[in-house]
């Protein structure tokens, strides 16, 4: 601020104060009535209603001195003053770095036996998955699902189908580092019919019909182009987080349309990486909650 526009509140507001303390001088003197000798103030309303001229109560008339004072301490002590910042030293910003300070002093020590605990046991403690899934809500919810079970271009984290591994360490090694899947196009590569007939085939591969020829041709294509990610049988790799194409999980919907519409525009899943946002321990917290939602739900590791 200015020392113009500090100076401008400082004498309104001192002003202000002061002319608050003429006032009530001024309404406490008793005054002159109009004329007659009586006691009233002249004023007479609905023919007979007369009104007392008295001064105020005394304590009534205290109570605003007192605000007065109120007023002149609390800007001796606190900012509001322009630019003058109190004798106290206190402002919002320091009021709020002090919280700040006691709430980390507080949670890291907690975080900190947490970072010490691995994945699986932290996965059984309640307090901590408790904190988990507030990180999560807060953190993971926009793009996965308060619920976690993900949405299309998504995936679902409680269901044990895991695009990198559903290991402690996988997990923790995609929120820490975010990933990025990458599925080439080949709208140009295969053509109309040959879009027709690769889907058709991954279609198929999970035990569902589809026209017998269509699949044939396709799993010839299939083998020319997409075992080298997606592996022989279509059973994917989580080094690269190409998907299991034999499941029921799909990250972009299992239905036909779908399916051509992966191999003729590709995807780019994009997950990002969570290190510098939220920090090692608490990725490591919220990892031993997602394990958890999995892990509870088969039981497995
Ligand atoms: C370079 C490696 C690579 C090749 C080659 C590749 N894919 Fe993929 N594919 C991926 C990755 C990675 C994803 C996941 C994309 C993502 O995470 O956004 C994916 C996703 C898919 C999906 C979506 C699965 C789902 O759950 O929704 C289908 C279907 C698919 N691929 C089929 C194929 C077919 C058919 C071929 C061969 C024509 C092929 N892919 C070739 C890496 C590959
Ligand atoms: C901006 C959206 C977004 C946010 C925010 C986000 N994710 Fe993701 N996440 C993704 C996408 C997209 C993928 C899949 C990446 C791919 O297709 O390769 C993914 C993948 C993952 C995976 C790997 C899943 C698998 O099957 O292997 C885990 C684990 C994960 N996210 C956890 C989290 C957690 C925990 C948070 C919060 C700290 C989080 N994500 C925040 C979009 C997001």
């Amino acid at each position: 601020m200015s020392s113009f526009w500090s100076w401008f509140i400082i004498i309104i507001t001192i002003a202000n104060i002061l002319a608050c303390f003429w006032l009530i001088r001024w309404t406490a003197k008793p005054r002159p009535n109009e004329g007659a000798a009586t006691d009233t103030t002249g004023h007479v309303w609905d023919e007979d209603l007369t009104e007392y001229n008295k001064p105020m109560p005394r304590w009534w008339l205290n109570l605003f001195y007192i605000t007065i004072v109120f007023a002149l301490v609390y800007l001796v002590l606190f900012p509001g003053l322009g630019n003058f910042d109190g004798v106290l030293g206190w402002s919002q910003v320091s009021a709020y770095e002090e919280e700040v300070q006691e709430a980390r002093a507080e949670y890291s020590e907690v975080y900190e036996q947490y970072a010490q605990t691995p994945i699986p046991e932290l996965a059984k403690n309640a307090s901590a998955m408790a904190t988990g899934q507030r990180i999560f809500a807060n953190n993971c919810a926009v793009c996965h699902g308060s619920d976690a079970r993900g949405a299309t271009g998504f995936p679902n984290l409680a269901d044990g189908a895991w695009l990198y591994g559903g290991s402690p360490d996988a997990i923790k090694q995609s929120i820490l580092h975010g990933r990025k899947g990458v599925m080439p196009s080949f709208g140009a590569a295969l053509g109309t019919r040959g879009v027709e007939e690769v889907a058709a085939y991954v279609y198929s591969l999970n035990g569902r019909e589809a026209p017998r020829a269509f699949v044939e041709a396709g799993a010839a294509k299939y083998q020319q182009l997409c075992v080298s990610c997606h592996g022989q049988d279509g059973e994917g790799n989580t080094a690269i987080g190409a998907p299991d194409l034999t499941d029921d999980a799909w990250l972009y919907g299992g239905s036909l349309e779908s399916i051509k519409n992966t191999l003729v525009n590709g995807r780019q899943g994009r997950m990002p990486a969570q290190q510098e946002l939220l920090g090692e321990e608490r990725v490591h917290v919220v990892s031993a909650y997602v394990y958890s939602l999995s892990a509870m739900e088969d039981g497995a590791q």
